[in-house]
């Protein structure tokens, strides 16, 4: 659900026909389209589902939608995820200054509903770890690393712009892999869900051993369908049979950046020593 569209919800103006039974059809239309479908998706999902239902929000203004955060609580949701991304487009505009418009909303939505709330993000911050601090102090239950947005490219023979590669390769979880270990390995209580690059179980294994609580799925899911969920999970019960493990929580975790025996792989960032010629 897009805040544009709860905006438009909570601010829909009846346009006056003159007839009031018309004017009836369509604020009420107006008004109950989508946002009233995906309430009752809620609603549908807890009643015939035993897992936690979890809605997602994308947020690209700094939050006039939060009253509605009530109505999907009270739909039923479990939590509330909020991904959120504003453009930094400002040069004069401060990193900090930007943080705060993340900030400022959480503080809103914190006082508006009592359901946990994840914060789903980019991974572009100065400092990622200080961030999620930011988040847990305000009381951020969760964080989701990293979402992966639509990115513009370029066609050379139209010589135009074009959509980048909307789906993900699995080669792109080596952007998000070490803000998972170093992020799940800090002292505060906050569960990591890891998103971008899962394409098969032993992915989603990656992502736990560095410390993740959970990971999400969604391009591979689009290219091979959502059946293709059952042999992910087969892939982990399998490697967990062949490494002896009973309970995922047995190696979440296992390699993050508190655990790990050489956490300095982790702020290795130049491949220079990589390259030397050893003596
Ligand atoms: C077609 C498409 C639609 C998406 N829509 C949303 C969305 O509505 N909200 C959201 O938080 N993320 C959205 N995403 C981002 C995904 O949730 C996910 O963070 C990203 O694709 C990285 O995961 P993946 O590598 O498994 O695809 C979308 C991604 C794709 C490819």
């Amino acid at each position: 659900m897009f805040d544009e569209q709860i905006d438009h919800y909570i601010n829909s103006v009846p346009v006056s026909t003159g007839y009031p039974e018309a004017d009836d059809y369509v604020s009420n239309y107006m008004r109950s389209n989508t946002v009233d479908e995906y309430l009752n998706l809620i609603k549908n999902a807890k009643e015939s589902l035993s897992i936690p239902v979890i809605p997602s929000i994308n947020c690209y203004t700094s939050g006039g939608w939060t009253g509605f955060a009530k109505n999907i609580a009270e739909a039923g949701a479990d939590a509330l995820e909020i991904n959120v991304f504003f453009l930094p487009v400002d040069r004069k505009k401060t990193a900090a200054e930007s943080e705060k418009i993340y900030l400022d909303l959480i503080e809103k939505l914190k006082k508006t509903i009592k359901i946990p709330i994840a914060v789903k993000i980019g991974f572009r911050f100065s400092n990622i770890l200080n961030i999620i601090d930011q988040f847990y102090m305000r009381g951020v239950s969760g964080v989701v690393m990293f979402n992966r947005f639509y990115e513009p490219d370029i066609d050379l023979n139209r010589i135009d712009m074009i959509p980048a590669s909307i789906f993900s390769s699995e080669a792109e979880m080596r952007y998000v892999l070490r803000w998972v270990g170093m992020a799940s390995a800090q002292d505060i209580k906050i569960d990591i869900s890891a998103s971008t690059g899962v394409h098969s179980g032993n992915d989603a294994i990656k992502y736990l051993l560095a410390g993740a609580n959970s990971v999400q799925v969604c391009s591979v899911l689009y290219s091979r369908g959502l059946s293709y969920l059952r042999n992910m999970n087969r892939e982990i019960e399998d490697w967990m049979d062949l490494k002896g493990f009973s309970s995922v929580n047995d190696f979440r975790g296992r390699l993050n950046y508190r655990n790990y025996i050489k956490p300095v792989i982790y702020e290795r960032t130049q491949f220079m020593k990589y390259f030397a010629t050893e003596d």
